[in-house]
């Protein structure tokens, strides 16, 4: 069912500071920092060959990456995002095998304008896994 890795978010307490280290220090291609108020983030996306790399920041008081930036206040792997093709046919056998989709249970728009899920960590090893439809 999973495709593609799309990419891989970093949360970071310094979106000018990560955005510098991927660019300056590992020579990669750097994109600018958008606001995503409906998601309460700041992204920055840094484009590898193969996949790419989400770098977060916290934007406005209630960011949901606020509480892992607690728990990590010098930044951390915060999730991972796999390609579907077809996202309500991929929550549906989700749900059949008893893994749990987060929020609402309804695809939301996300970084790229495409709908996305996300699921619980605790059902996936430990990582919060997103889902795109590509
Ligand atoms: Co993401």
């Amino acid at each position: 069912m999973i495709g593609r890795l799309n990419h891989v978010a970093i949360a970071v307490p310094d979106l000018a500071a990560a955005s510098a280290l991927y660019r300056d220090t590992l020579g990669a291609t750097v994109s600018a920092p958008v606001d995503l108020p409906e998601h309460g983030v700041t992204t920055v996306f840094v484009d590898l060959p193969n996949t790419k790399i989400e770098l977060l920041a916290e934007l406005g008081a209630a960011s949901p990456i606020a509480s892992f930036l607690e728990r990590n206040p010098g930044g951390g792997i915060h999730h991972v995002c796999y390609e579907v093709e077809d996202l309500e046919a991929a929550r549906a056998r989700l749900q059949e095998h008893g893994a749990r989709v987060l929020g609402d249970g309804r695809p939301k728009i996300g970084a790229h304008g495409k709908p996305v899920l996300f699921l619980h960590p605790k059902d996936f090893c430990g990582t919060l896994v997103e889902l795109e439809q590509i």
